[in-house]
Formats: structure tokens, sequence, C-alpha cells
């Protein structure tokens, strides 16, 4: 059965894939949604209508979570056509100053669950296969205030990158989203709203054109999509300039 595996699908961006992905992926017959909130899972799943849906109520922070979709995958043996790790947490705060549980909690999270989805979920996938990494606009420089979510972002565009060219004679596309700010419970999970001067000013991504264009870009196989004119110009801007410039004016 061609089958999509969301994780975090259970508010902001993930919502809007799942939503998204009925039109641009009309192939797709079930949906694995992933999160540890399983009501939101079925409220949800009640509107994917005519789709078969399986909701996990899984924390992707422990690592036994990766036992049971392990044992899932071999019970039910799906065909992947999609996977969008889009799970991810950022808090605002200088390394040593915020609470050491938030900083784990970015690195399990957004490295060490994605890395582990993404193996658990490769082998059952094949030609025409798409994988969608929720990365950043935070991946293009490190951002003091926010350096541990920046590293983690670059984590996941680089492997974005490096699994796409893995996965190539298999006949299947990575593509690394690079968002700016959204409107979703991540800011205010994080503390940011209201605590950082630079989030106050930078212009917002709505989160289901994001979405939209994501799974565009996904279908055609591109390996990037930066939403918005403004962050096309900031990656490229970042590109060029010595990371030791840049970094002093990408406080967070
Ligand atoms: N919002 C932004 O400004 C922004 C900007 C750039 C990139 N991003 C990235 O976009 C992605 C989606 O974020 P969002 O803005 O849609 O945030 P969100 O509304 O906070 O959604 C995060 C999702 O991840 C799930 N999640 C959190 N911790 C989890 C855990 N331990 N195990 C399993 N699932 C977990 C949440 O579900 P439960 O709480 O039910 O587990 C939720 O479904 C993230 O990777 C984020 O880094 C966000």
């Amino acid at each position: 059965m061609k089958t999509a595996i969301i994780t975090g699908a259970s508010a902001g961006m993930g919502q809007e894939f799942a939503r998204h992905a009925l039109t641009i992926f009309p192939e797709i017959e079930c949906f694995w949604l992933i999160a540890r909130r399983e009501g939101r899972l079925e409220e949800l799943a009640a509107k994917l209508e005519g789709k078969k849906v399986v909701c996990m109520a899984l924390d992707l922070c422990d690592e036994t979570s990766f036992d049971v979709l392990a044992e899932k995958l071999r019970d039910d043996k799906p065909e992947i056509t999609l996977l969008i790790n889009n799970a991810g947490c950022g808090y605002l705060g200088n390394v040593g100053e915020t609470p050491l549980d938030w900083q784990t909690r970015m690195t399990k999270l957004n490295v060490t669950a994605l890395t582990a989805v993404t193996s658990l979920c490769v082998p059952y996938m094949s030609r025409g296969a798409r994988i969608v990494n929720v990365s950043s606009i935070a991946s293009f420089c490190p951002n003091p205030r926010m350096t541990v979510y920046s590293s983690t972002k670059a984590y996941v565009s680089a492997f974005s990158r490096g699994i796409r060219e893995e996965l190539r004679d298999k006949g299947v596309t990575a593509t690394a989203v690079c968002p700016g700010p959204m409107d979703t419970e991540f800011i205010h999970l994080g503390q940011i709203k209201g605590h950082s001067k630079t989030f106050d000013i930078m212009p917002y991504c709505d989160p289901s054109s994001v979405a939209e264009g994501t799974l565009l870009s996904a279908r055609a196989g591109r390996a990037f999509y930066t939403p918005k004119a403004f962050y096309k110009f900031y990656r490229f801007v970042a590109k060029v300039t010595p990371q030791a410039l840049m970094v002093k004016f990408a406080w967070t």
C-alpha cells in the first residue's frame, strides 16, 4: 500500500503537509501520522477522507520509539512513497544558561530521531519515492542564542544533501525545506515569541504555503526549497560571506 509517513503531524506544518499531500501526492493510499498527542492525530485522521490512517503516539525523543516504528514497519511492510521528517523543536537561550533538557531535546528530536526514522524507512522506499526533511533558515549560519537549534538544522540540510546522493541510483530523492519564522506552537514553546528582536522584525512565512511549495518541490525532485525571496537572498548572502563575519549579525 502506497504510504506517507509524517512526523510531527499533530500541529503546525505537519498538519499542512498531510492536507496538501492529498492533492499533490494523490496516489498515497495510507498515512502514518506520528507525534505524542494522539487526540490531535485522530482529529487530523478524520480529515483525511478516503485514506487509511495509522496514528502512532510516539515520543521521538525516547529511543524506544524507534523500536516501535521498526516493528510496525516489519509487520506491515508498507511501500513508503513519501517520508516527511517534520517533527522538530527549537529553544531560545544561551548554552549553559538555559535548561540542559532544552538543548538535548533539540539534538534528540531534530538530529537523532530524524536520522533514525530515515534509516528505518529507506529499506521500504523504491524508485520515485520522496523524502522531505524540514530544515530552517537557521541552517545557513550559526545563530547565537539559538546555537544548538541552528547547528541541528545545519545537520538536517547536510544530511539531506548526503542521503540524496546515496539514494540517487535507487531513484529516491530528498528535499530539504528552509523556512523562515512561522506562527506555530514552535515559537511559543521555544520561548522565542516576544523574547527575540530578530524574530519580531523578520518576515513570517505561512505554514500552508510553505507545506504546499515544499511538496511541489519534492514532487519535482529538487534538493532544496527556501520560501520567500527575502530568505532566498539571505541564503545567497550567507553562502558568499565568511562565516566568522556572518555570525556577528546572525544573533537571534
Ligand atoms: N515555526 C517556525 O518558526 C519554524 C521555522 C523554521 C523551521 N521550523 C521547523 O518546522 C518543523 C515543524 O515545526 P512547526 O513550526 O510546525 O512546530 P509545531 O507546531 O510546534 O509542531 C511540532 C510538531 O512536532 C511534534 N513533536 C514535538 N516533540 C516531539 C516528540 N518528542 N516526539 C514526537 N513528535 C514531537 C509535535 O507534536 P506533539 O507535541 O504532539 O508531540 C508537533 O506535531 C520543525 O522541524 C521546526 O524546526 C519551524
